[in-house]
């Protein structure tokens, strides 16, 4: 089997964490794996937005659309500014390869401490709604400048956008042993789109009647997670609230460089994109001491969207053995470098 990967380091400590990421797949591959990876890579970053004006290039889009899976680092740069790097990367990708469901596992691995108390029973998937919502693209500014400007950024809800997040989200619960799915709004201050989503949530629960459902408002939920964490299973929310709930819940889970993010569109017309969901990192970048784990996580998750189970589930033992050994960078309270993670994977691998 060959897999086409896409990779998108981009900005910041995106080069260094999808380079570690690149040499673990490729291990595993060379490992008897019974697969092969084709990698192109794309130097589409902001220094080259800063070169040519633009991120993806006349075309790009179309070439993505070839590979089997797309391997993104992260965009952001001090010299550009964010709304321009996330909507001139990330978002044309992810919305426009309808990538709308997003998926952040957050568990606190072996040898990890949680800053939580009873943090170490975390299992939580966040299913993120990832093609509308807040981050739509909806508004605009008038009288720019002047004392009466305005600036309004609408939130868009469709019926179809929020029944298939809804529908995937129950798929993804009823999978798992607790099969327990918790819907996050805010359907008490906003009275159109929220209300709508909790509406559209409970008919399509009467699919699924094996799945236990609650429902939590969105400030609610951000102590439920920090002092009930086992109350919790999968949760589905919108475009901005698990945009926040995932990095709460990365935080929670030991560090933000743990955490993983697959961007999938399930219908598979399209390819999907897998990345830490973390940024560009500029206060660590260059000095070789990212977390590698939340791309490596990403990568499992890539390998089981392309079929590669057994891979997949050798790489996050690999991971956790490596996290158990108390193998670990500076956000973890350790000493090791990107490096220094990324041999111990492989060993691991290649012992395996
Ligand atoms: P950030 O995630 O880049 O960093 C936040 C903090 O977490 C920093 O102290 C950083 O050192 C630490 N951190 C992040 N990843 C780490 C890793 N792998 N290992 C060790 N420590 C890690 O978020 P921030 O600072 O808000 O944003 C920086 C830039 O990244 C901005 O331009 C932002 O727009 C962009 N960004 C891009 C994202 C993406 O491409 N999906 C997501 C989040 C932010
Ligand atoms: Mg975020």
């Amino acid at each position: 089997r060959v897999h086409k990967i896409a990779a998108i380091p981009a900005d910041g400590i995106g080069p260094e964490v999808i380079a570690a990421g690149l040499e673990v797949l490729e291990a595993l591959a060379s490992h008897d794996g019974g697969f092969k990876l084709e990698v192109e890579n794309f130097p589409w970053s902001s220094e080259y937005y800063l070169e040519h004006g633009h991120y993806i290039p006349e075309g790009g889009l179309e070439k993505l659309k070839t590979f089997d899976a797309i391997f993104f680092g992260a965009v952001g740069s001090q010299q550009v500014p964010d709304h321009v790097s996330l909507w001139g990367l990330r978002l044309p990708i992810a919305q426009g390869f309808d990538q709308y469901a997003n998926i952040r596992p957050a568990r606190v691995l072996p040898g990890v401490n949680s800053p939580l108390k009873g943090g170490e029973d975390i299992d939580w998937v966040i299913v993120r709604e990832n093609s509308e919502g807040e981050y739509a693209g909806h508004g605009g500014r008038a009288h720019k400048g002047l004392p009466i400007e305005v600036g309004t950024e609408t939130a868009v809800f469709t019926r179809a956008g929020v029944e298939r997040i809804h529908r995937f989200a129950f798929e993804l619960a009823q999978k798992r042993p607790a099969k327990h799915l918790t819907l996050v709004t805010k359907s008490n201050a906003q009275r159109f789109g929220m209300v709508m989503w909790d509406e559209i949530f409970y008919e399509v629960a009467a699919d699924y009647p094996d799945v236990k459902v609650d429902r939590e408002l969105v400030d609610a939920v951000t102590t439920r997670m920090v002092l009930k964490p086992k109350t919790l299973d999968v949760v589905v929310a919108t475009n901005l609230h698990a945009d926040i709930l995932s990095d709460l819940a990365a935080a929670l889970s030991g560090s933000l460089g743990i955490g993983p993010t697959a961007n999938l569109n399930p219908d598979r017309r399209f390819p999907s994109m897998f990345e830490p969901i973390h940024g560009s990192a500029f206060d660590i970048t260059g000095k070789g001491v990212a977390n590698p784990v939340a791309t490596f996580w990403t990568a499992a998750m890539m390998l089981e969207h392309l079929g590669e189970d057994a891979a997949a589930r050798r790489l996050m033992q690999a991971v956790e053995a490596v996290t158990a050994d108390k193998i670990h960078t500076p956000d973890l309270g350790g000493k090791a470098t990107t490096a220094d993670v990324t041999r111990a994977v492989c060993d691991f691998i290649r012992a395996s």
